[in-house]
């Protein structure tokens, strides 16, 4: 039987505009190319992803009193996952993220989180009436929520996978109980630690210092073209990429990446070098692709990228 899993975190629309590199402040640039309104929100993109991977997905969130809300609670619907649990709240607007993609791939995101941040324990209460055996959440909810989820999956039994995308320094990771995988980007790794993960011994430096601050069973650092940075207390490992070139966007490839480290691992009866092997394999595919959604890929899809030697 498939593992269930939950998903508790944002949806938004993502307005995306390309442009040869982000503007410097006070300077006006001008752009031919096109801009997009698309499903993103790194709760939503995870969900999806995993959904897209096999996974048996469970998703609880907030979406707004607008016609975004219902249009992303259908397109969830039809991605096959459970959206019993998605509140459509009525005096909110529906989460926004503008994101700026500059050539080379690289992004600049501010979220305006609308219906996100009234996500509460009410939600999260019913949405572990499915009985899920792993958690996956990140950090552009509420911070209220996060701790609540955190302690109702530990109280469960269920494993949490905790994606450090959107956390702030001053959150306080101590309070969250024990989590089978605390996952951070570079950036995400320096906000919580001040040290910039650009070498192993830099990675295992901040992978301690997070082990020091909340009990995990596996600390796993995003390092984006560098692949992942494994660490278990004891033993560390780097796990390198996949080779896909230049990457077109690099938009929702953590959330992808947690994702499929999450499905693997629930598979895989918890061989967490196989899970980011994979893991990585699906972060290399979503930044060939431009946008969050729409970049996220089938089983069959990422077997025939892998096959065809594209990367
Ligand atoms: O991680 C990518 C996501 O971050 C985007 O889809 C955007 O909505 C923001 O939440």
């Amino acid at each position: 039987m498939k593992s269930r899993i939950l998903v508790i975190g944002s949806s938004n629309i993502d307005f995306v505009c390309r442009m040869p590199k982000v503007p410097a402040a006070g300077e006006t640039l001008i752009s031919d190319d096109s801009y997009a309104f698309v499903p993103g929100g790194k709760g939503a993109n995870t969900a999806v992803a995993a959904s897209r991977l096999g996974g048996d997905v469970v998703f609880c969130a907030r979406v707004g009193n607008d016609s975004y809300g219902e249009q992303l609670s259908e397109k969830y619907r039809a991605e096959g996952i459970d959206t019993r649990f998605i509140v459509n709240d009525k005096a909110s607007r529906t989460g926004l993220a503008v994101i700026m993609v500059e050539d080379g791939g690289h992004n600049r995101i501010t979220v305006y989180p609308g219906a996100n941040m009234n996500l509460c324990e009410k939600d999260i209460e019913a949405a572990f009436t499915t009985y899920p055996d792993a958690l996956i959440m990140q950090f552009e909810i509420s911070k209220d929520a996060v701790i609540a989820a955190a302690h109702r999956a530990i109280m469960n039994g269920t494993k949490v996978f905790l994606d450090c995308g959107a956390v702030t320094e001053d959150f306080p990771l101590e309070e969250l109980g024990k989590l089978e995988v605390l996952s951070p980007n570079e950036t995400e790794t320096f906000t919580l630690t001040g040290i910039t993960p650009n070498s192993s011994a830099n990675c295992l430096r901040a992978c301690v210092e997070l082990m020091n601050r909340i009990e995990c069973k596996y600390v796993v650092l995003k390092l984006g073209e560098r692949g992942c940075f494994v660490y278990d207390g004891t033993h560390c490992h780097h796990i390198a990429p996949i080779d896909v070139g230049e990457p077109v966007d690099t938009t929702a490839a953590g959330d992808a990446f947690t994702a499929a480290l999450t499905v693997r691992y629930m598979e895989n009866g918890g061989d967490i070098i196989d899970a980011c092997e994979f893991a990585n394999a699906v972060g290399g595919y979503v930044v060939t692709k431009a946008g969050a959604m729409p970049s996220l890929p089938t089983t069959k899809e990422l077997k025939d990228f892998l096959n065809s030697g594209e990367e």
